[in-house]
């Protein structure tokens, strides 16, 4: 486990994806700032100095099968859930399908990507960075300064946890204590599915780390998509 610093890159997950091959498995690539950083859905995930701006990477399991991995995001999400609890206690929710909440605002993101059987899990936590005017109503960061690499650390040890846990058959275990934290619980929410707007009523994740809503009374399952909660 390597840490590859910079003190800016275009996105550590673009760095890393274009230069795959020369990286060992949990080996990190950490940018103080980023230019072009990404999110999920094709967003861009606007950086500052002071978040924790990095990306690890993964390798897959042969003994594992490739639909296995569709749960690798919500694995993610409640280590980055754990490691900031285990950093400064809070009320710290699970936003399907990575993201973490606090006091209805996001702290953090998770965008990941895969290459040559590798996962790019690339992490976006507001930390010691101002949150700016613009975002203030849906974006929060840590009420302490935090050592980066202290944050960045305890986030891989307890994801090595995790899918050491998720390796062994003990899933179950893992997204029930997901549904403990589960933000989107009980909400009404709309499903942007493409240019479709569903409107729904989420009940719980399921077995499968698919979202479980009702719409129009009806039972449905969603892995796509992002979800929009309605005010
Ligand atoms: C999201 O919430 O949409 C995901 C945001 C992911 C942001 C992180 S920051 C480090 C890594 N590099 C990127 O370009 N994106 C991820």
């Amino acid at each position: 486990m390597n840490f590859y610093r910079f003190n800016e890159l275009d996105s550590t997950n673009t760095y890393m994806r274009n230069n795959i091959e020369n990286f060992e498995e949990f080996d990190v690539v950490i940018a103080k700032n980023q230019t072009q950083g990404r999110g999920r859905q094709g967003n861009t995930w606007i950086s500052s100095e002071g978040m924790a701006l990095f990306s690890f990477l993964f390798f897959e399991k042969k003994n594992i099968d490739l639909k296995e991995y569709t749960k690798l995001p919500l694995i993610v999400g409640i280590s980055v859930l754990n490691a900031l609890n285990n950093l400064e206690n809070n009320n710290y929710k699970f936003k399907w399908t990575n993201d973490v909440y606090v006091n209805d605002k996001k702290i953090s993101g998770v965008l990941i990507e895969r290459k040559n059987n590798k996962f790019i899990i690339g992490i976006g936590i507001n930390v010691n960075n101002e949150i700016s005017e613009n975002l203030k109503n849906i974006a929060t960061k840590m009420n302490n300064y935090y050592e980066i690499d202290d944050v960045i650390n305890e986030v891989i040890k307890i994801f090595k946890f995790y899918i050491e846990k998720f390796e062994n058959g003990k899933w179950n275990e893992i997204i029930e204590e997901i549904n403990r934290y589960n933000y989107l619980k009980n909400r009404n929410v709309e499903i942007k599915i493409l240019d479709n707007i569903l409107k729904a009523q989420v009940l719980d994740i399921a077995f499968d780390g698919r979202l479980r809503v009702l719409v129009d009374n009806e039972e449905k399952f969603y892995n796509v998509g992002e979800i929009i909660i309605k005010k």
